[in-house]
């Protein structure tokens, strides 16, 4: 069964298919999110319980209010041991510059990370070096910069880095 996820974010619903094809039709979103090939919107968001019954991921729509899709804020590569996960995001173009991923990295991580959420230990995120706004959104969250991984910047949040 999905998780009931913390408020301001809900899982993906049948009628969100048209706004999902226009974040996969945006360049700045599929560089850093690739969308699955082969697969359509529709058939995509059917599959979130199979996603998260195997632990492969959990994706929430970042709900800019009457249902509308503002973005995405996901968790996928589920480990136990450590718990852990990568965390992603994005926000439609015409959502950006008004703190919605702020708000929504900063709700999901504390959900993730509380024993009475999702119980994991570690978050950890990539970003591509010339993707200023990301890398900003990261560090002016408090998350701790590990340095580069091959052409990314590895990121990392337990509960002690951002209490
Ligand atoms: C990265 C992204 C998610 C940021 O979303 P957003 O809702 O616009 O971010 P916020 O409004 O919360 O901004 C947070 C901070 O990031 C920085 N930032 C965001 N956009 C920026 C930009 N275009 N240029 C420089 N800094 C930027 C700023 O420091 C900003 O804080 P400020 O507005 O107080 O100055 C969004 O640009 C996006 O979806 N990009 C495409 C997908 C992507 O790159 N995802 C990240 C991969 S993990």
């Amino acid at each position: 069964m999905l998780p009931t996820p913390p408020e301001g974010l809900r899982h993906w619903r049948p009628e969100d298919a048209p706004a999902l094809a226009a974040a996969w039709a945006d360049p700045d979103i599929t560089r850093g999110n690739q969308p699955p090939p082969d697969l359509d919107p529709a058939a995509w968001i059917a599959g979130t319980e199979v996603r998260w019954a195997r632990r492969l991921a959990l994706d929430l729509v970042i709900d800019a209010g009457r249902g509308e899709v503002a973005g995405e804020v996901g968790l996928a590569g589920f480990t136990t041991d450590p718990a852990r996960a990568e965390l992603g995001v994005w926000v439609a173009a015409s959502h950006r510059r008004t703190g919605l991923a702020t708000s929504a990295v900063c709700t999901v991580t504390a959900w993730a990370l509380d024993p009475d959420g999702l119980g994991l230990e570690h978050l950890w995120a990539r970003t591509d070096p010339a993707n200023v706004a990301a890398e900003s959104l990261f560090a002016g969250l408090g998350w701790d910069r590990l340095g580069p991984a091959g052409a990314k910047t590895i990121w990392s949040a337990t509960a002690a880095v951002l209490r």
